[in-house]
């Protein structure tokens, strides 16, 4: 009698799961479009849509551009091509004219199109009534990003190591192109000066988001000016920190508990796990998390709405919306034992 009962839930069971199984097959994937997948942030965002949507039971497809215009062009192309449902389609575009084409091929045959990451212009956006763009406050990171160093200095004023009242700093701002990155270097500049804190750059490279590329410069950087020159790094996002960390270790600097006197305070932004891992360490100082897990949330939300045929509202998304725009709040990360000595004095 039990075993019968058993039976006849599992069979159940079964039963809805195949139901299920077959409108899954139906569904039109959520196509995602990415500049590039080997962006550390990107990739750690597209980890978190892939996670997200399979906890919602929304099938996603997903498209690396590889930083490459002409080929997300045609993979945009391709796919609206082949969208019977009008799923909506999530847009990190190359750049902002590719942002534009996408919206207008999207707009012509009404397929919703939510844009991350890189944000169109306001006029693109305002021009079609289902185009969104989720991304993150563009000012607050710099200002972040400065009241940590500030802090840190307030704690550590050996940061500036040779007295001079100036903190001679290098700047790795990310591709040029890119919103983000005067935004975020303007800001930061502004808020320490605002501060009463005086810098003076020692080198500003661009290091275009990537580590690699960040850790070149920096080792350039060094051997042309010497680290003793150099008392703190200020990085647009964590990959280049990463990058520049490397370069430092090269020289004995920033090595898990090396003396206070062989640190150099390095910040970034984006609060990627590996930089999560190195301000534990104790080898990078500090960052200011851009939000992936509440941006891929916010995203998958609103696809699952129009998916169900549902509004998208400021109660269903959990954040305001304005002018088409939803922005997820930085926030601050930080450890400041600059070094063994450092965290000896703190105690
Ligand atoms: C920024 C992020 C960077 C990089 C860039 C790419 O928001 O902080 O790390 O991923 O986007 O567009």
């Amino acid at each position: 009698m039990k075993i019968k009962k058993i039976f006849a839930t599992a069979a159940m069971a079964l039963a809805t799961l195949g139901s299920s199984a077959v409108w899954a097959n139906n569904q039109d994937p959520v196509r995602v479009f990415y500049y590039s997948l080997n962006d550390m942030y990107i990739n750690q965002l597209s980890t978190s849509l892939q996670d997200l949507a399979i906890g919602s039971g929304i099938k996603i497809a997903q498209f690396d551009a590889q930083d490459d215009l002409m080929r997300q062009a045609s993979q945009i192309q391709t796919a609206l091509s082949v969208n019977k449902k009008k799923t909506p389609i999530l847009v990190n575009p190359v750049d902002n004219q590719n942002g534009l084409n996408a919206l207008r091929a999207a707009k012509q045959q009404n397929v919703p199109i939510i844009f991350f990451n890189r944000k169109p212009t306001q006029e693109a956006l305002s021009s079609y009534k289902d185009a969104w763009y989720v991304g993150s406050n563009i000012n607050q990171a710099g200002y972040y990003q400065a009241s940590l160093v500030i802090e840190a200095l307030k704690q550590h004023p050996e940061i500036d190591r040779n007295k001079d009242g100036y903190i001679n700093y290098v700047i790795l701002k990310g591709e040029p192109s890119h919103v983000d990155t005067a935004a975020r270097s303007n800001v930061f500049v502004r808020t320490m000066l605002d501060a009463g804190i005086k810098l003076k750059p020692v080198a500003i490279a661009s290091g275009q988001w990537s580590p690699s590329v960040a850790q070149n410069e920096m080792t350039r950087i060094i051997s042309e000016k010497g680290i003793a020159s150099i008392e703190l790094i200020v990085s647009n996002n964590d990959a280049m920190a990463l990058g520049a960390i490397k370069s430092l270790q090269a020289v004995g600097y920033n090595n898990p508990d090396v003396p206070n006197s062989q640190f150099i305070p390095v910040f970034g932004i984006d609060a990627i796990p590996s930089a999560l891992e190195a301000i534990e360490r104790g080898v990078m100082t500090g960052t200011v998390l851009n939000d992936y897990k509440a941006t891929a949330d916010v995203m998958i939300r609103m696809a699952k709405a129009y998916i169900d045929g549902q509004p998208i509202t400021e109660d269903l998304i959990g954040y305001p919306i304005k002018n088409c725009t939803i922005e997820i709040p930085y926030s601050p990360i930080y450890n400041f034992n600059l070094g063994t000595a450092a965290a000896e004095t703190k105690k």
